[in-house]
């Protein structure tokens, strides 16, 4: 007699999760040609050096386990520039921890120092991995909306979410999907905010480098009060046009790193070791990072002015490389269906803004994707121009 074939069924750690709209437009675009300006990532090649240094790397043999917290030469070059940009030396040996992107960075933290029921503050609309790596921590996220229309942080409304339960708040500027950037007096009022509470700060900082129009980045750690309970988090991926690297990194005081490092050592270990030594040479030069700003501000002016003479009203593109629109004036689909119709008779795919709210909410507005040769956005706007 055979044994009974049988897969035990299992309830859901996460059961609101299916399959995210980036999954959904990105196969939607394929399938009908649109020029795909979805989902978050370039479609121009990093720099060959950087290529170059890693594959040199791996001919030197680099290719075991490294330390647990990443190469000492990767830390320092961290630290390095952390010190050299925003003003702190965090020590490279107890407090830079190299993880796999920016994901795995947030979720370690969040595992770190969520207990069951405690709240983390999330403001909506937020990227998607925030709330259900709250919930697989066996946290309560507690939803607080930027101000709709501009996108700015509601102090009082961050304020009012603070319980005795509040464990952290999430913050992301610039920000992703809107587009703005957090002002100095921003980051004063939440570390005024913060300063009587135990509630420490996660702050998720992977389009540093993509700031317009002579703002400068304000990095929560040029802010004592705000470093001191913050992880800071960024992304190799966003900077150096290589999002496929999954390579990122914590800056966060010795005592939250040591907590960061215990769930990191189980649940990664570490992060590959070829791509750590190639990023530490690449880093000494900071010309590439420090021209970024530039390299996006060209090409959201690009697409802006492409833009202009449809009915779409462009809203502020402080930073990141993604350019938000309102569609009403185009018609009157909800955002969801817009998209849809945008992929499949127009030919460029966007993302809803819904998306990025656990409610869905829907104020007309999607998100475009400029971090694209500009013969890529020469084609969407050619198709963009007749609405
Ligand atoms: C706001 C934000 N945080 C984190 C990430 C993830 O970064 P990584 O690819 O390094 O995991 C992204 C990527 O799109 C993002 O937009």
């Amino acid at each position: 007699m055979n044994p009974a074939v049988n897969t035990p069924s299992i309830q859901s750690k996460l059961p609101h999760v299916g399959t995210t709209i980036f999954t959904v437009m990105s196969n939607l675009a394929a399938e009908h040609n649109a020029v795909n300006l979805g989902q978050g990532f370039p479609d121009f090649n990093c720099e060959s050096k950087l290529i170059d240094s890693v594959t040199a790397a791996m001919r030197q043999g680099l290719n075991q386990y490294p330390p647990m917290a990443g190469v000492p030469v990767l830390r320092d070059a961290i630290a390095a520039k952390i010190k050299a940009l925003y003003g702190h030396q965090y020590s490279a040996a107890n407090e830079i921890t190299v993880t796999a992107g920016a994901t795995q960075a947030i979720l370690t933290a969040i595992l770190a120092v969520v207990h069951a029921g405690d709240e983390v503050i999330v403001l909506e609309p937020c990227y998607d991995s925030y709330v259900p790596n709250i919930e697989l921590a066996g946290g309560v996220p507690v939803r607080v909306p930027l101000t709709p229309g501009t996108f700015r942080p509601d102090f009082d409304k961050i304020a009012a979410a603070i319980t005795p339960k509040t464990r952290a708040i999430l913050i992301n500027s610039p920000h992703n999907p809107s587009g703005t950037v957090w002002t100095t007096e921003d980051m004063l009022r939440l570390q005024e905010i913060l300063a009587p509470t135990n509630v420490l700060l996660i702050s998720d900082e992977v389009y540093e480098h993509m700031v317009f129009d002579g703002q400068q980045h304000q990095s929560a750690v040029r802010f004592p009060g705000l470093a001191a309970r913050a992880f800071i988090v960024s992304s190799f991926g966003k900077t150096y046009h290589v999002t496929g690297w999954k390579v990122g990194y914590v800056a966060a005081p010795a005592s939250l790193s040591t907590e960061f490092r215990k769930v990191h050592q189980f649940n990664v270990f570490t992060v590959n070791t070829p791509v750590q030594y190639g990023l530490a040479s690449y880093m000494a030069d900071p010309k590439p990072y420090l021209d970024l700003s530039a390299f996006y501000q060209r090409k959201r002016d690009l697409f802006r002015a492409g833009l202009k003479p449809t009915k779409f009203k462009l809203l502020p593109c402080e930073g990141t490389y993604f350019q938000c629109v309102d569609t009403s004036a185009v018609c009157d689909l909800n955002e969801v269906e817009f998209c849809r119709w945008l992929t499949t008779e127009i030919g460029v795919a966007a993302i809803p803004l819904s998306a990025f709210y656990g409610n869905g909410f829907d104020q007309h507005v999607v998100r475009f994707c400029f971090a694209k040769k500009d013969e890529t956005l020469h084609a969407a706007l050619d198709r963009l121009a007749k609405l």
